[in-house]
């Protein structure tokens, strides 16, 4: 294999690539925990060019990047240079095909603002193309003559293949450049937050780092033996085994590192491996295999008592450091749990598994937590730059914004006190009633900021059970081997589908928008509250005379042309915050709206799609139809209003249609499951119990 940058490109190639780097890192969990606050750090203001933000008035940030702006020049003389291996202290290195260019962006972009050499291997001719437009340092991956006979979807081995083709690249550059130190390889689908050289110097034994899908920075820290965890089993003296993740590993340039990264790419490469049998465990992958490795010979145990965290595995040939969550972050720790800044950090790196919808969803997240770095200033209401290519101009619209403030944990804190007084609710009827309230309140916000023509904040959302791939969600509402309580803040994906937001255009920003720094002070102060009172008051349209400038009020079942008239005086405020505890107050589109409402309902069905609902009940392939259990959906807009009421979880009717089969019937009696908990009070009981974290003592039931 040889390594060849962009310049020198040459014939198409197959491009059969698409789709790989995402076995690798899509990891499908979901999951949840108790601070209330709201713990969204962003990309320090003084760093270097923050996304949106304008490098022109800033010599030193814009030479720094290679995505300034320059006039064009013939597409041969473009390519960025690749960095010189031979003298660099360490090198940053991804994998990227067409498909995944956008992450792929992203995540040079992350890089560049630590400032790290780094390089990405392309992975077929549309990535490399795509690298030369974008001034990204980019090698072509030679595969070898047979590539374009290579079917990557329909052959398995050569998927297979594809794998050690990128542990062989990290190898190649080893043995190529010996004075090279360190190699840091991870995924686009990750971000860099700070650099990571300190803390690799400071572990001089170990030769090779991975990620991991451990859930607990709790149990990393105790180390102990027997945690009885799931996917923490790098710990030694746990028999639960590696959930190390090859999205994000480092190794030295040492014999032993380069001695294991040989035998992994042999496994990639021996038919023996392949279990084509099995075809829910067919994918001998990069990750699986590097699993197997470490595990299959002696298990892991610790180099030293002074040096434990550096343990000896693969026979006692190779000098191995899990980086630690809490610093190395899954996409549940950071994104779910918000351990790192709960424990008064920034993870150094963030991978983004465990969630549901791919790209958009993966794109949501770091939009949220302030890591998406591709959206231009306009994106944050900074005016466009006159003339811009694209852009708005000069006679765009600025940016108008609606948020919702909402208190989800008292409303349910309510319903609690009504329907089980002297008792507690149980967290899974907590999460159906808190999340059927969000939906309701964020279409209200969504037909009202389209009304008046405003972008949405939406409001944050929270929950009281986590989602998981497995029903064993229903024992305790979260993931086992985690550190988060209840209720806990969750990303947007946990309410919508965020996929079907951007599909269908929806004009809106997460919950944390304001705190970006790339959004102008100008609009961030540009505010009028907009309190939402129970009944119409008895002067609804003051006189912006008479009235102290403060805001304004709506109340419940105001129908569009009130709202517009009410909202009049504080039209020219960028943000305008809805407030009050009236879930479902909007009344509709009035007398003359019924097309507009109809089509504000279409729109909201179509939004949520086959979701808006609790996924989780039931695995495998059967028992498909009793895997979910809608949420309340909002009374349409197109119906006549009236005030909006708590729903009520009742007992799904299917209870005992649920098959035998992969356990799912036992599912039911899981104390979570409605079908559990509504017919039997001291299960209820149990269900209520939000004590702790969960990672102490597994209960089998
Ligand atoms: C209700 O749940 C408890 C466990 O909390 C169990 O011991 C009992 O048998 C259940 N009752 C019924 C009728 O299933």
């Amino acid at each position: 294999m040889k390594i060849r940058n962009a310049v020198t490109r040459r014939g198409v190639e197959g491009g059969g690539a698409v789709g790989f780097l995402c076995g690798v890192a899509c990891t499908l969990l979901l999951v949840w925990w108790h601070h209330r606050h709201s713990m969204v750090f962003f990309v320090d203001a003084e760093s270097r060019t923050l996304p949106g933000t304008d490098p022109s008035n800033d010599g030193e940030a814009a030479a720094d990047v290679a995505q300034v702006q320059e006039p064009p020049v013939p597409r041969a003389m473009r390519a960025a240079p690749l960095p010189d291996l031979d003298t660099v202290p360490h090198l940053m290195v991804s994998f990227g095909n067409a498909a995944y260019f956008e992450l792929a962006q992203n995540w040079a972009k992350t890089v560049q603002q630590i400032g790290s050499p780094f390089l990405i291997a392309a992975l077929d001719e549309g990535m490399m193309a795509l690298c030369l437009e974008n001034q990204l340092p980019c090698s072509k991956i030679d595969l070898g003559k047979d590539e374009a006979h290579i079917n990557f979807r329909d052959n398995f081995q050569a998927f297979r293949a594809m794998g050690a083709v990128k542990v062989r690249f990290v190898l190649d550059l080893l043995e190529q450049h010996p004075a090279l130190p360190l190699v840091v390889v991870s995924d686009t689908d990750a971000v860099w937050l700070r650099p990571p050289w300190t803390y690799f110097q400071q572990r001089p034994a170990a030769e090779f780092f991975s990620s991991s899908d451990c859930l607990s920075h709790q149990v990393e820290v105790e180390w102990r033996r027997d945690h009885g965890q799931p996917r923490c089993g790098h710990v030694p003296g746990n028999g639960d085994g590696h959930a190390l993740n090859t999205g994000l590993f480092a190794v030295r340039n040492t014999e032993g590192a380069k001695a294991a990264m040989r035998a992994w790419a042999g496994m990639l490469v021996d038919p023996a491996q392949e279990r084509a049998d099995d075809p829910m465990h067919r994918e001998m992958d990069d990750q699986l295999a590097l699993n197997t490795m470490f595990e299959g010979q002696g298990g892991s145990v610790s180099l030293s008592a002074e040096d434990p965290r550096t343990v000896l595995v693969w026979d006692n040939k190779l000098r191995l450091q899990v980086l630690p969550v809490l610093l190395f972050s899954n996409g549940h720790v950071a994104f779910v749990q918000r351990t790192p800044w709960k424990m008064g950090v920034a993870p150094i790196a963030i991978h983004t598994t465990f969630q549901r919808y791919h790209i958009p969803g993966k794109r949501s997240r770091l939009r949220e937590f302030g890591l998406w770095l591709m959206d231009p200033p306009e994106y944050y209401g900074a005016p466009a730059p006159a003339g811009a290519l694209g852009g708005a101009g000069a006679g765009a619209q600025p940016l108008q914004l609606l948020a919702y403030e909402l208190d989800v944990a008292a409303f349910v804190a309510e319903a609690e006190r009504r329907r089980y007084p002297g008792a507690r609710m149980p967290l899974f009827e907590k999460n159906w009633l808190g999340m059927s309230f969000q939906l309701a309140a964020l279409r209200d916000a969504l037909a009202a900021a389209r009304m008046l023509g405003r972008t949405l904040i939406v409001p944050p959302v929270w929950c009281w059970c986590d989602y998981d791939e497995h029903p064993h969600i229903l024992y305790r509402c979260r993931i086992k081997g985690t550190d988060y309580g209840v209720p806990f803040e969750a990303p947007l994906d946990y309410l919508i589908p965020v996929a079907q937001l951007d599909a269908y255009g929806v004009a809106y920003r997460h919950s944390s928008f304001l705190q970006h720094p790339q959004v102008p002070a100008s609009l961030r102060h540009s505010r009028a509250a907009v309190d939402i009172s129970p009944s119409r008051p008895a002067n609804p349209f003051p006189a912006p005379a008479v009235t102290i400038g403060h805001g304004a009020t709506v109340w419940a079942g105001i129908q569009l042309p009130d709202l517009l008239r009410v909202l009049q005086p504080v039209q020219s405020s960028a943000v305008l915050v809805l407030r009050g505890h009236v879930p479902g107050f909007l009344g509709g589109y009035g007398p003359q709206g019924g097309a507009e409402a109809a089509q504000m309902d279409e729109l909201f069905a179509e939004l949520l799609g086959n979701d808006g609902a609790f996924c989780c009940f039931s695995w495998g392939d059967s028992d498909q139809q009793y895997d979910r259990l809608r949420y309340a959906w909002p009374a349409p807009l197109a119906e006549e209003w009236r005030p909006w009421e708590p729903p009520v979880l009742r007992l799904p009717e299917w209870c005992d249609r649920v098959s035998a089969k992969h356990g799912n019937q036992g599912f039911t009696r899981l104390r979570q499951h409605p079908c559990a908990f509504l017919r039997n009070a001291s299960l209820a009981a149990e269900a209520a119990d939000d004590s702790g974290p969960y990672n102490t003592g597994w209960e089998p039931h």
